[in-house]
């Protein structure tokens, strides 16, 4: 049976006493993020399900099923989130002015104004120098001074560009200076067929500005290539001897749920590729020994938290969804089965938002941010701000997460509407970086009345 949307379900069955707009009739509104009979996703899908007889709210649990239910609180939640938007100030952005948020003001710097198209992921190496991922496939090094240097590093590994493909994450390893080994992630083509692709992890050095000694640390069966220009994943984090990487679901959302398969899961190798012994995995025959985790969509965020050595993620949910999740050892992260989003074209994907044995996200975003870059503040520059995590989004934002004692008690918007946000890093310098696109430059926070005077 084809499942409705929840756009027509929520009109035919709702917008008579709510509103066309959710702004309220006989019902009351339910776009002003005030509810009377409770806040939470689960308490509004409840007062949907059983109604409020006393008030005259009818019951949908037989009219509706449990999915569709859960697809309108996703449209609820984007209603509310669109009027709760146009009704806030907006936070202040202008270059040079000051930007005052809950616990700490800042200035955007602009570092790199111009010169790089598209870029993805930017990593600092202990020399001073920094590197940046362009996603049309090239690899920029910038000098201690922000300088981009004109020539892209010459004979990286080529890459398929496509919608969400190309040359994505880079880091080094923690080794750098002994070693100069520099990790990619990108969409590599496959064997003998140029327009399908898959997720690579490989090493090199550079020298004179060439990409020499490639080695490739993962790659997927050529059968697990596939067209699909979609969820590459893709980010690079390195914890006490082992290198993390993701992988997307690359669109075929049930392979997420198969430990055999490459498709939407989190890695973990030795830096030179080989597996470890204590891998989850490491002794089934029905799984790639690489894995560490499964159950995710497309995660474009990882972090390792230094002070324990916990790994955290931020992956994209379908419409509503998107997760800040702590990645654990061999851990089910529940996509498709379990999920607080619903389809694109808003019919319901699942009833299920947790389920007994997944990890449940320890929060998520509906409607979604499109995440993107994930950072770990442990730098000196904004003390008001140590430890916070800081998530970027696609849509523009970066929101920065306080964690107490394993939960998220703080979610704000500290930064907006300067582009689409592809990275967040906390500089060695204590400096908050942001790598944008749409246009394409990186900036970096200052904390205000502390300009650091090195604008470039
Ligand atoms: C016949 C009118 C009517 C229809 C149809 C109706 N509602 Fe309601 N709804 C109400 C009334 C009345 C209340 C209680 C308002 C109050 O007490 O302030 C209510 C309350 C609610 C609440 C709780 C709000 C809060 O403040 O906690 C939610 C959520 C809700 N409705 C969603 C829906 C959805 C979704 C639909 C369609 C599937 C729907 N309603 C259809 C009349 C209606």
């Amino acid at each position: 049976m084809a499942q409705a949307k929840a756009e027509d379900v929520y009109r035919e069955n709702c917008a008579s006493c709510h509103g066309a707009e959710m702004d309220g009739g006989s019902g009351g509104a339910l776009n002003e993020g005030i509810w009377k009979y409770g806040a939470s996703d689960a308490e509004i899908a409840a007062s949907i399900s059983a109604g409020i007889p006393d008030a005259g709210m009818p019951a949908f649990e037989k009219a509706l099923p449990a999915e569709s239910i859960r697809a309108l609180v996703v449209y609820i939640r984007e209603k509310e989130n669109a009027a709760q938007k146009s009704s806030a100030p907006k936070p202040k952005m202008l270059p040079g002015e000051p930007v005052r948020t809950e616990h700490a003001s800042y200035i955007v710097e602009s570092v790199v104004a111009s010169g790089l198209e598209t870029p993805w992921a930017l990593a600092f190496l202990p020399d001073g120098r920094k590197l940046v991922t362009e996603k049309p496939g090239r690899l920029r090094v910038l000098d201690e001074n922000w300088k981009l240097q004109p020539e892209a590093v010459a004979d990286t590994p080529p890459v398929v560009v496509s919608s969400q493909g190309g040359l994505l994450d880079v880091a080094h390893a923690p080794d750098f200076e002994k070693s100069g080994w520099i990790y990619l992630s990108y969409s590599a083509p496959a064997p003998g067929d140029a327009k399908s692709s898959m997720t690579k992890i490989s090493r090199g050095r550079i020298a004179n500005n060439k990409w020499i000694n490639e080695e490739t640390i993962f790659e997927a069966d050529p059968k697990h290539y596939t067209k699909s220009s979609v969820h590459f994943g893709s980010r690079i984090v390195f914890d006490r001897g082992h290198v993390f990487f993701s992988i997307g679901d690359r669109g075929e959302k049930d392979k997420a749920q198969d430990i055999g398969l490459p498709n939407g899961k989190i890695y973990r190798l030795l830096p030179d590729g080989k597996i470890p012994a204590d891998n989850p995995f490491a002794d089934r025959t029905d799984a790639l020994a690489a894995v560490w985790s499964y159950g995710h969509r497309n995660p474009q965020g990882l972090v390792v938290d230094p002070r324990d050595h916990e790994i955290y993620e931020t992956e994209h949910g379908p419409r509503g969804g998107d997760e800040f999740n702590r990645i654990r050892k061999g851990a089910n992260y529940g996509w498709p089965v379990a999920s607080f989003g619903m389809n694109y074209n808003g019919t319901p994907l699942t009833a299920l938002t947790e389920k007994e044995g997944f990890e449940p996200p320890l929060h998520h975003w509906t409607p979604s941010i499109a995440t993107c870059g994930l950072a770990f503040y442990n730098g000196d520059k904004f003390p008001e701000w140590k430890n916070d995590f800081f998530a970027g989004g696609l849509q523009g934002t970066v929101h920065r997460l306080r964690m107490r004692d394993g939960k998220v008690i703080e979610d704000e918007v500290v930064f907006e509407g300067m582009g689409r946000v592809r990275d967040v890093r906390c500089g060695p310098d204590g400096f908050i970086y942001v790598v944008l696109n749409n246009p394409d430059r990186i900036v970096r926070l200052v904390p205000a009345g502390a300009e650091s005077g090195g604008k470039k």
